[in-house]
Formats: structure tokens, sequence, C-alpha cells
């Protein structure tokens, strides 16, 4: 269940006999790794506490809209789950959500999130069998909502029929699996992420504010889209994405030399780490001195890594990240121009944009055409951004030019 970790998942919890395996659910998706948030019911608290799940979940548990901060749980929700599972999904509620209601914080949640939305229905056989039922879900299924069984055997009324809810195990299992797809399937992906630290005596460096967040997501959905990942990241704080090769280096020297072989052997290099243009010119071997005198460095410039690997003699499809303070458009062409890649991906940096933030835009350029990834969460838009360069590197491979520029934007999910 690699592909849970670090999710956020959402699980919805209604008023059923079954409530009593959510806790098991919400402890099998913490143990895989997820955040996981909680949305009661009303009558889903007679069935289970929200202690129980709050202490699993290591979250509060919402039940209501309350009054504290903007009164708007349902969007903040919306927007931090990358998957919604309703678990036990009642017959009550799957009418609900095939009407599109939105009276209760579930309900509204449920209509305000772009993310993929899983239901594990609970009920009585009969329940199950009716055409009501019937008819609701053949509403939610060819609105694109999964629906995770119901298993067959003895219920808790007696009866022995179609109605169980699915397994927890089985549940997280379904929702890993939601999350892979084999747009790179069988592709050798290297990915770089994070600043590079450039000594200037043993205890200083030069460095940037990279936080490498938006490499490991990218490569995290890399992984999702199955190809094999070579991660090769700058100093960061954050755990290595699961199922990735991690290696970690400090200095654009230190990259170059890890990346130049694993690039050789692979058919995708994605270079998102923010690589020092510049290091000191010499490495003082002690600690500088302070002085009363001004001090000017001498800098020379470092290793241009992705310029290294689109020059290799069997280079790989080459993507480059442009970090930009303005014009984005022109120096992003101007990039894949200079550097020979296929593609070149800017976001704007400076004060709450690009480094060190949750957040990110994107702006992919390629030869003859453009596309604008709207504001979004760095893992959603690094989703999408694989989706495309699977789609460039497709057609480089059967080598289509697309005939006419394209400028486009895309902001659904
Ligand atoms: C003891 C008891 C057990 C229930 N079990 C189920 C059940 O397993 N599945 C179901 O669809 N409804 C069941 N219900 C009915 C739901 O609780 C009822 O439809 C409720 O309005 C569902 O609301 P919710 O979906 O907002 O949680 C049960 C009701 C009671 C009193």
């Amino acid at each position: 269940m690699e592909f849970l970790s670090g999710k956020h998942i959402l699980v919805g919890v209604c008023g059923g006999v079954s409530a009593y395996k959510s806790a098991e659910l919400v402890r099998v998706l913490r143990r895989a790794g997820a955040q996981v948030r909680v949305v009661m019911t009303a009558s889903a608290g007679e069935f289970i506490g929200a202690r129980t799940l709050q202490a699993l979940s290591g979250e509060p548990v919402w039940q209501r809209w309350s009054d504290d901060r903007s009164g708007m749980q349902h969007i903040e929700l919306a927007r931090w789950a990358e998957r919604i599972l309703i678990a036990p999904a009642t017959a009550d509620r799957l009418a609900r959500l095939a009407q599109g209601r939105a009276d209760d914080l579930l309900g509204a949640v449920c209509l305000a999130c772009e993310a993929p939305l899983a239901v594990a229905p609970a009920m009585n056989q009969a329940m199950w069998r009716h055409p009501a039922t019937q008819h609701n879900v053949s509403v939610l299924h060819e609105r694109g909502v999964q629906v995770y069984g119901p298993d067959e055997g003895e219920q808790a009324c007696g009866d022995v029929g179609p109605g169980r809810m699915q397994e927890p195990q089985v549940l997280a299992q379904a929702l890993a699996d939601s999350f892979q797809h084999g747009l790179l399937a069988g592709l050798r992906v290297v990915v770089t992420a994070g600043p590079t630290r450039e000594a200037l005596d043993p205890v200083r460096y030069l460095s940037n504010r990279s936080s490498g967040k938006m490499g490991y997501a990218v490569a995290t959905a890399a992984r999702e889209a199955g190809a094999t990942v070579e991660l090769v990241s700058g100093p960061v704080v954050l755990p290595a994405p699961a199922g990735v090769r991690l290696q970690r280096v400090e200095s654009a020297q230190e990259m170059l030399e890890a990346v130049l072989p694993l690039a050789r052997a692979s058919d995708l290099f994605i270079s998102v780490a923010a690589v020092a243009d510049y290091r000191p010119a010499t490495v003082a071997p002690a600690k500088i001195k302070r002085q009363a005198a001004d001090r000017v460095l001498a800098l020379e410039p470092a290793a241009d890594i992705l310029a290294a690997v689109a020059a290799l003699p069997t280079a790989p499809f080459c993507v480059g990240f442009a970090a930009e303070t303005g014009d984005l458009r022109q120096n992003a062409q101007k990039k894949r121009l200079s550097k020979g890649v296929a593609m070149v991906v800017a976001n704007l940096v400076g004060p709450g944009l690009g480094f060190e933030t949750e957040d990110n835009a994107l702006l992919l350029v390629w030869e003859g055409g453009q596309l604008q990834l709207e504001k979004d969460t760095k893992y959603r838009l690094a989703v999408r951004l694989i989706a495309q360069i699977a789609a460039r590197y497709r057609l480089s491979a059967l080598n289509v030019v697309e005939p006419h520029a394209k400028h486009s934007t895309e902001n659904t999910r």
C-alpha cells in the first residue's frame, strides 16, 4: 500500500451497523502512511464515538459546521482531500449523493470536492437490491464515483445476501490502487529536487529557498504513473517518497555526478532541483574569519546539469523547471531553447510563491505549444504535469511534430 503514503484521505462515516469497521479502516489507512480526516454524519454518532475516530485519525473529527474561523469547513476539507471514501455508505447517503444534496457537512464536502469519490455501501440485502438503491448506485457510477463492494454473506439482521461493507484492508488497498495508473509504465525516470549547497568554507555555504516539495511530488506522481523512479535530492527535510530510490547529495557537482550515469540509462529526465548557477571559486579550508574590511566573493559557474544531460549522445526526454520572478513565458521559452530540452515548466517565485509554499501554479512550454496549470497543491499539479509529460513523450517517441501552436489553460482536476 505504498501509494497511500502521505496522501490526504477523507473518510465519511454514516449511520449504519458497520460503522464500527470505520475505526479499523482509519487505523489501516494511517498505518499505510496516509493522513486521515473523518467527517461523521449526525446519525453515525449513534453507532460509533467521535473520540474513537479522533484518537485513531490523530485529527479532530468533523460532525457539523462549526462557528469558529471562516465557517467554510466544507470548502477547506474539500480542498484538502485527495480522495474521499464514504464507509459505510448507507442507502440514505447513496440517495442523497445521487441527488447532489448539501444539507449536511458530508454532502457539502462531496459536492465541493474535485478529488475522486468512492463509496462502500453497507445495508440489509433487501435495501441493497431495491430498485431505488440500484438506480442511485448506477447514477453515481455513471458520474465516476467508485463503488467498492458490497460483499455478500451473513448480515447483522440475520439475512444472508449482498450488503456487507467490504473489509477495511480491502478498502484501503482499493484506495491505494486508485492512485496508480500506467501512463509511464515500464519507463525509467530520473528526477532531481531541492536546493544545492555550494561550500564557502567548512561551515558556510551558498544555497536557495527551494524546499524540495515540488520535486518530491513529481517523483511521487511519476511512480504512481508506473515508472521506475530515481530521485536525486539536495538537502531537504522531506521523507523519501514511497517506492522511489533516493540519493542525497549536497553540491551541484555532486548532483551532476549522481545524475549522469542514471540519466544515460533513463527515458525521462525531470530537473526540478534549484541547482546553484554559481559556486565560490575557492573553498576556504578553514572557517573564514571576520574582518573589518569589506569582503568580495569570487564566484564561478556551477555545473549545468540539465544542459549536460540534454547534450548526452543518447539523451533522455528532458524537462527542466524554471523559477522566475517575471516574464514567465518568454524566459521559459528562452531557457528551453538555450538548454536544448523538450519542455520547460516555469513557475513564479517570490514572497508567498513557489518555494517553501504548499501551492504552486505552472506554465508548461514546449515546441509549438504551452499550457497553464492553475494554482493547486504541488501534488495535484505534479499528477497533471506527469500526464502532460507522458503525452509529449509518447508523441516525441513516435516522432510526431505538433502542427499548430497551442495556448491553453487547464484548471479542472
Ligand atoms: C440500528 C440501526 C441500524 C441501521 N443500519 C443501517 C445500515 O446498515 N445501512 C443503512 O443503509 N442504513 C441503516 N440504518 C438506517 C440509517 O441509520 C438511516 O437511514 C440514517 O438516516 C442514515 O443517515 P446518514 O446516511 O446521514 O448517516 C440503520 C438504522 C438503525 C436504527
